[in-house]
């Protein structure tokens, strides 16, 4: 790799690789090595690399048209809207660019809604080991601490507890809570997905309480936990949801969507975004769309979802001595291991095999939501020698 990297600013751990291109579950590199990808951009590439159709909607659309002012409508934001809308339990959509931005919007509207109903608070609380994004709000509701070192005051107001503990939750909630924020699923925090249980009685407390009820699906959304968000897969939706990543295959997009009951406390002027809901991110959110449904990808989702789970609880009993857990749904897992991940998944790169970890012992499996059996059984060979 002989590239200039001393101008990119240090805010990554980055591996000595450039890559040129990519073609379905494979990248390829700089020097022509190939890789299979495990990591979808984290969560991203939902429909693997160079997908034709969203090339072609991505070329079509940039020779139509890539922008004009949000003071405006376009056609493709309307109709990924009406289907979003088609397909969950929500009313509006506010479309932005990224997941952090979609987190703030839910930041933002919880307050709103909390001085539009006149309530005395502006108490969000968010949980422990949280991920949200890097924008002052998202890092504040973050609950990791090293993601908040050094960056001074955070936002007021934004309380942790322990996640999957309703009695720790209950206890935080006072006159002062207008939001509850939380992952259905969490992913940066080592992929530990909530008990339906404990979602099922926090979606009665804010019921009684009056609380909005905010659903960060980012990273567990579109279509990665085998529904369209993961909520669906516990039957228990949210007030609001933010999501991002997968939403337009890999085109910058972030959704933030919510029932008409708390939408309403936006008003013209309220919230804004320049980008946001651009014809080319949105044409490209079609895209995601009709292949999830009329595609096969859920379908593909359901099915190899539950194949690389077993393939993964086969490695973690062939390996027990490395191996303390394994977790997940959809293709969204991951592999918590007695040790460090990082080694690893450092001999996956190696060997050909893109990993990521969630945190310091477990490493995450988050593929294109295109990935076969063959596939998985391709990255099972590579993990299963590298834990060897
Ligand atoms: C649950 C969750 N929320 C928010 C974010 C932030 O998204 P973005 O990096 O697009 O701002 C992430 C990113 O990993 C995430 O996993």
């Amino acid at each position: 790799m002989n590239i200039n990297t001393d101008v990119i600013m240090n805010t990554y751990s980055r591996f000595p690789i450039c890559f040129e291109r990519g073609e379905g579950m494979y990248l390829y590199d700089i020097d022509g090595k190939k890789y299979l990808d495990f990591v979808a951009g984290i969560a991203v590439n939902s429909l693997g690399h160079a997908n034709p159709k969203l090339g072609e909607t991505i070329a079509k659309q940039a020779m139509t048209l890539i922008h004009c002012s949000n003071l405006y409508y376009t056609v493709p934001q309307i109709k990924l809207a009406e289907k979003l809308v088609e397909k969950t339990d929500f009313d509006k959509v506010f479309f932005c660019n990224s997941g952090a931005e979609s987190v703030e919007s839910a930041l933002k509207l919880a307050r709103k809604y909390a001085y539009m109903k006149g309530k005395p608070g502006t108490e969000i609380i968010a949980m422990e080991h949280s991920f949200h994004g890097r924008t002052y709000g998202a890092v504040t509701a973050t609950g990791q601490e090293k993601y908040q070192k050094g960056l001074g005051e955070m936002l007021p107001n934004i309380i942790h507890v322990p996640y999957n503990d309703f009695d720790a939750l209950k206890a935080a909630v006072s006159e002062k809570t207008c939001a509850i924020l939380m992952e259905v699923m969490q992913g940066e925090g080592g992929i530990i997905p909530a008990d339906k249980e404990y979602l099922q009685n926090v979606r009665k407390l804010c019921d009684e309480k009056d609380i909005l009820l905010m659903f960060d699906e980012v990273q567990t959304g579109v279509g990665r936990c085998g529904e369209l968000f993961a909520y669906q897969v516990y039957g228990v939706a949210p007030d609001c949801l933010s999501t991002a990543k997968g939403l337009a295959g890999g085109v910058p997009i972030g959704a933030f969507m919510a029932k008409e009951s708390a939408a309403k406390a936006f008003n013209p002027g309220d919230h804004a975004s320049t980008f946001g809901r651009n014809p080319l991110a949105t044409s490209c959110g079609l895209v995601v769309m009709n292949e999830l449904f009329e595609g096969g990808l859920l379908e593909n989702v359901k099915k190899n979802g539950q194949y690389l789970g077993e393939a993964l609880k086969n490695l973690a009993k062939k390996h027990e001595k490395m191996v303390s857990d394994v977790r997940g749904m959809g293709f969204m897992w991951g592999m918590e291991l007695k040790g460090e991940a990082a080694p690893i998944i450092k001999k996956c790169i190696d060997a050909g095999l893109l990993l990521v970890g969630a945190g310091p012992n477990v490493i995450r499996f988050v593929p294109p939501l295109i990935a076969s059996k063959e596939d998985i059984d391709e990255m099972a060979k590579i993990l299963d020698k590298a834990l060897e």
